[in-house]
């Protein structure tokens, strides 16, 4: 088989497990019907010291063994996507910027002291699964689950904050079901997720019942309800993190799902430019 078959023979067993398997919206790369797969693995159990929360610095630069904050177990994971990040060492925040318009991309780590400035809760979605998500984001996000609820969408998280140990396993997972492709289209390497910060939420909508989906290929049953959706984000202080059409820019195919806080002026600003977090911080690679 040459490549070309070999890729086009890969893209579509992906989208025939992506449909097969009926996950419903995880964060990676679809949203689709029925029941969750194991790649939403970032439901995350409340640990019961808060203040082991969250990944912390030197666990970001600890890529042979990490003490996984979030349980109360420590494991220990593998560096299949995480051994690019062993050598560089872990930004801080500028003291002047605003903590809620950081940058964590393909070439932006998340900074060390990000969590000494912000704060992450808990909140169930409607499966009665727990998420870690930062305050000021889950208030907002709550807001904008009541727009959403006034034009018959309920809106639930299904994911948010993750540890480096829950999205190396969602790399993982993502590699060996769909292949590398996949994983750089559509999953951050562990350390480079924007989901670290608690400010990204991936949002299910659901309407009457159904749950709404995007498949890879553009395949949709929402797409009146995605761009509802996504035209109230600005008000409620998040924007759509990758838009269609500039993965070149941030990195990631489109995400109709995937939305980020940056707080309710920011959002508007940067929502009427029409740009990028990358392109708006001018942070965009050239
Ligand atoms: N899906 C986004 C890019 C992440 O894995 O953080
Ligand atoms: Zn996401």
């Amino acid at each position: 088989m040459n490549n070309i078959r070999r890729y086009v023979c890969i893209a579509l067993s992906a989208l025939a497990l992506m449909t097969s398997c009926g996950s419903a919206s995880d964060d990676e790369g679809r949203l689709s019907v029925s029941s969750r797969t194991a790649a939403d693995n970032s439901v995350i159990e409340a640990p019961a010291d808060t203040s082991a929360l969250p990944a912390s610095a030197e666990s970001l630069t600890e890529t042979e063994t990490t003490t996984e904050t979030t349980t109360t177990t420590t494991t220990t994971t593998t560096t299949t996507a995480s051994t690019t990040t062993e050598t560089e060492p872990v930004p801080e925040l500028p003291a002047s910027d605003d903590v809620y318009l950081t940058l964590v991309n393909k070439t932006h780590m998340l900074p060390g002291d990000f969590f000494n400035v912000l704060s992450l809760t808990t909140m169930q979605n409607y499966e009665g699964n727990t998420f870690w998500v930062e305050e000021e984001t889950l208030a907002h996000f709550q807001e904008l689950k009541e727009d959403m609820a006034a034009v018959g969408l309920d809106c639930e998280i299904i994911s948010a904050y993750r540890s480096i140990a829950s999205q190396q396993e969602i790399w993982d997972e993502y590699e060996a079901l769909y292949g590398l492709w996949y994983c750089n289209a559509y999953v951050a390497v562990p350390g480079y997720s924007e989901h670290h910060t608690g400010l990204a939420i991936d949002a299910r909508l659901i309407r009457n019942g159904t749950v709404l989906y995007y498949m890879a290929d553009g395949q949709t049953n929402g797409l009146e309800d995605f761009a509802a959706f996504h035209s109230r984000l600005a008000e409620h202080g998040f924007i759509l993190r990758y838009p269609q059409g500039k993965d070149g820019i941030t990195g990631y195919s489109y995400e109709p799902w995937h939305i980020r806080y940056v707080g309710v002026e920011n959002a508007k600003k940067i929502s009427a430019s029409g740009l990028t977090l990358e392109e708006y911080l001018g942070e965009a690679e050239q």
